[in-house]
């Protein structure tokens, strides 16, 4: 059966959860994949002790988060591209999940876990210096300004990806929302725990190598909008 979502439960997330009826393949990947890789509930204490090793039942060398993965073209393609590390995906639309899930065939690795609600609730459980690499890309810019307190790039979450991330992590932010952009940099160097790596606008206006843009990014610059990449480093613990 499709997990109950409890909306009392939801604090973070905005927006949309359910789509449009869901065909079979969807429901089964919901009844089938998902219950063995979702992050079990009884994990989410919101703690700050749950160890990588815990979650996985191995040893993590190195962890990838991504908060609100869409469809999950980029998160399938960074998991081709280190088959070696582990994986952590947040995505509370059902559609998106779905459509993530069902492009795994058998045998679907094991070196992953999803979360279909807010990614706070498993960054909130995650021991400290847990993550190596957090992907936040074309996160919803909430455009109207009463509505700017929900952006997931905030200073009290900011504070959540510093607490979780190693020293010398790697926090990626993209966006083709210039004024959401500005917005992500500027919070972004008011914590003292992130250095944002450009040096010049090349920087910025150039994706990472190796990178794979998702239909979202494409639609963007299909419409004329410019994708901003906003890389940054989790400085050391004092
Ligand atoms: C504009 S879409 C971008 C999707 C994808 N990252 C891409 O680039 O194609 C933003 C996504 O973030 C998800 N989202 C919003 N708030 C979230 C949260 N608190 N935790 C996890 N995902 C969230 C939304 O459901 C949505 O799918």
């Amino acid at each position: 059966m499709v997990e109950n979502i409890d909306n009392k439960k939801v604090r973070r997330v905005f927006g949309r959860r359910m789509g449009r009826p869901m065909h079979k393949a969807r429901r089964d990947v919901l009844d089938s994949i998902f219950p063995q890789r979702k992050v079990p509930p009884a994990l989410l204490t919101e703690q700050k002790d749950l160890s990588c090793a815990n979650l996985f039942g191995c040893e993590v060398q190195r962890l990838h988060f991504e908060i609100g993965f869409g469809s999950g073209e980029h998160l399938h393609y960074i998991m081709g591209q280190f088959p070696d590390d582990h994986f952590i995906g947040a995505e509370p639309y059902m559609n998106g999940m779905t459509s993530f899930l069902k492009e795994f065939t058998d045998p679907v690795p094991e070196n992953f876990k999803v979360h279909m609600d807010d990614a706070l609730m498993v960054l909130n459980s995650l021991e400290e210096a847990s993550v190596d690499f957090l992907y936040i890309l074309n996160p919803d810019p909430w455009p109207k300004t009463r509505h700017h307190k929900r952006r997931i790039v905030s200073p009290a979450n900011l504070d959540v990806f510093a607490r979780v991330m190693k020293d010398g992590g790697v926090m990626l932010q993209t966006t083709d929302v210039d004024e959401l952009a500005e917005w992500m940099v500027t919070q972004t160097v008011h914590c003292p725990d992130f250095e944002w790596t450009a040096e010049r606008p090349q920087d910025w206006k150039t994706p990472p190598n190796g990178w794979m843009a998702t239909r979202y990014e494409n639609k963007g610059k299909d419409a004329g909008r410019s994708q901003t990449y906003l890389i940054y480093k989790r400085k050391p613990r004092g």
